[in-house]
């Protein structure tokens, strides 16, 4: 059984662990047989599931259904669920919202942000509830940020996002998440905090990697984006695009330099 002292006894071993976004019981418990070690249960699932084109509509309610759905068919992977888009405006929201997850079955909740989280992880992790900040490309804020981009690839920005994950992480953060930022970035990340850090399009050097179900079995429409490899193209079923997926990560083959933002900072 996969729970958060697991995945920091990885980190401190060096053995990468797989993540993978689940919304139902039926591949709940294919992951399951597969080994992941980390289920996220994004809102990810307004576009994958819900047919929507950003991750905006998706609410608590629906963020607590799917999660009860993903419990009820996996008891060995560590459960995190998304809290969905101004569900932790204030503290107040934050602790009500966050304790619905829990309530249906999360060990964590997590929360798209930067230092002005700190308070709220603070408050979450006072009253028993383990976080996960994500960083870098928050999915969340597609609007402020003009697009699905990679991000942190100044020098300026780059200090920034480390300067918001020692926010979170002096504050309590159980793990932290990169999206879309330069590898030399996500290394620096992994090396200066105690933390796993998960990365998606983050490169190799994080304690663990993410993907969302659909796209790594193929099931996207149009261009996928960089940082993407279809692991059923290679499989005869998907319980073994799942496994093929732990290897990988596990071994070091996935991501590999092509799946990353390789853009060169100076030294942070
Ligand atoms: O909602 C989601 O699927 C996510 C991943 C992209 C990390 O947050």
């Amino acid at each position: 059984m996969i729970r958060l002292p697991q995945l920091r006894q990885y980190k401190t071993e060096g053995q990468p662990f797989s993540c993978l976004t689940c919304y139902d019981a039926t591949f709940a418990r294919t992951m399951q047989a597969a080994k992941i070690d980390v289920i996220l249960i994004g809102d990810s699932l307004g576009m994958a599931v819900q047919g929507h084109t950003s991750t905006l509509p998706v609410t608590v309610a629906d963020m607590a259904y799917h999660t009860q759905n993903v419990v009820r068919g996996n008891d060995y992977s560590l459960i995190m669920a998304d809290m969905p888009f101004m569900s932790y405006a204030t503290v107040a929201d934050a602790l009500k919202n966050a304790t619905t997850l829990m309530q249906s079955g999360a060990h964590l909740v997590k929360l798209e942000g930067g230092a002005w989280l700190a308070q709220t992880v603070r408050l979450l992790v006072q009253g028993g509830i383990p976080s996960c900040v994500h960083l870098g490309l928050t999915p969340q804020s597609v609007n402020v940020l003009g697009g699905y981009r990679v991000q942190a690839k100044t020098l300026d920005s780059a200090e920034q996002l480390l300067a918001d994950c020692k926010a979170v992480v002096d504050a309590g953060a159980a793990l932290l998440l990169l999206e879309c930022v330069p590898t030399q970035l996500a290394a620096e990340v992994q090396k200066r905090f105690s933390v796993p850090v998960i990365g998606i399009g983050a490169g190799p050097h994080c304690d663990g990697q993410v993907l969302v179900m659909h796209d790594m079995l193929g099931l996207y429409m149009g261009k996928p984006a960089r940082f993407v490899h279809n692991f059923m193209s290679t499989s005869k079923s998907i319980e073994a695009a799942f496994s093929q997926f732990h290897q990988a990560v596990k071994t070091g083959q996935y991501p590999r330099p092509e799946h990353a933002f390789n853009i060169e900072l100076p030294p942070l």
